[in-house]
């Protein structure tokens, strides 16, 4: 069994395989409906159990097909029906519980502690679905969905983020390091990545650049990422947020800093940081990527329960 929480804890080579399986299921599935099972249906009889504790629309429906794909299924709790909020149940007795109804659990949270403590608890393997530091497994899927697209490994390309230093980058840049990617960094600097990542980006030498002029940060890049200024955890000034991101708007003029053939991806959902122009172009990815969750999401959760082929 295998927990699924941050790619900086999981092995290069477990991510890999991730990707691998994912791409032989795919191409298996070309003719059939959303609801029909993989031949074996390998997750046969399993519970997936998932929980937001924030707005999700994607990670909901990719994780209820993704389980169903596999044979299995997925019941979704509201946090606001469980005792563990208003009654003051324990995470440790609700993750008992958990445990002996379901066979893997799903969290959306706005806490990083509470998925540590769900670990602890837990005796079935915990997949993050976003936390304020780390939305795993979308950045997972955009590898998939970049090499996919670009057919050759990430190692090969260089890819740029235009926006906040959020959950999304912090994942972007463990990938970089897990895959070996360049990465194009370009923020404010009132918005860099916070010391601890900062460090940690140190620590793993050159191929990730941090720009204050967002052109700098998307000269020559094969792949323009960006995400809302404003994230669900975000607490502080908006308005002062929002106006110190104006100069990193996706735009034509900006996105033609990158390589002629640059795609752009963004997880969304999206505010105002990029152009209908460019969302809505042949350059955007956006429907790809989402729909790509669904794919990658299967071979993680068989990496979860020991499954991958
Ligand atoms: N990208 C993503 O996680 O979307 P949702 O918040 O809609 O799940
Ligand atoms: N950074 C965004 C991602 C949403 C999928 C947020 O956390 O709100």
């Amino acid at each position: 069994m295998n927990h699924f929480i941050n790619l900086k804890d999981i092995s290069a080579k477990d991510l890999r395989k991730i990707l691998i399986d994912a791409k032989k299921r795919k191409s298996l599935r070309k003719n059939l409906n959303n609801l029909d099972v993989d031949i074996k249906a390998p997750l046969k009889g399993k519970l997936l159990i998932q929980m937001f504790e924030k707005s999700s629309l994607r990670t909901r429906l990719s994780f209820y097909l993704a389980i169903k794909q596999l044979g299995g299924s997925t019941l979704t709790l509201r946090p606001d029906e469980l005792h563990l909020s208003k009654g003051g149940e324990s995470i440790q007795d609700t993750a008992k519980v958990i445990s002996i109804f379901g066979n893997a659990f799903m969290l959306r949270t706005n806490s990083d502690k509470k998925l540590e403590e769900f670990k602890k608890h837990l005796s079935i393997p915990i997949i993050n679905g976003l936390s304020p530091s780390s939305h795993a497994t979308q950045i997972l899927s955009d590898v998939f969905t970049i090499e996919e697209i670009k057919k050759k490994p990430i190692s090969k390309l260089k890819i740029a983020w235009i926006g906040d230093s959020n959950n999304v980058l912090n994942s972007l840049i463990s990938a970089s390091i897990k895959f070996s990617f360049k990465l194009n960094i370009g923020c404010p600097i009132a918005y860099r990545p916070n010391k601890k990542i900062l460090k940690y980006i140190k620590s793993k030498k050159n191929k990730i650049l941090i720009y204050d002029d967002p052109k700098k940060a998307a000269s020559g890049a094969d792949v323009i990422f960006s995400d809302k200024v404003i994230s669900m955890n975000d607490k502080g000034n908006k308005t002062k947020k929002l106006r110190h991101f104006k100069k990193f708007r996706i735009n034509k003029e900006l996105i033609d800093f990158a390589k002629r053939d640059c795609i752009f991806l963004h997880c969304l959902p999206r505010g105002n940081e990029v152009d209908d122009k460019i969302f809505l172009s042949n350059q955007s990815k956006v429907w790809q990527q989402a729909l790509n969750r669904i794919h990658v999401q299967k071979s993680i959760l068989l990496y979860c329960f020991g499954k991958l082929r």
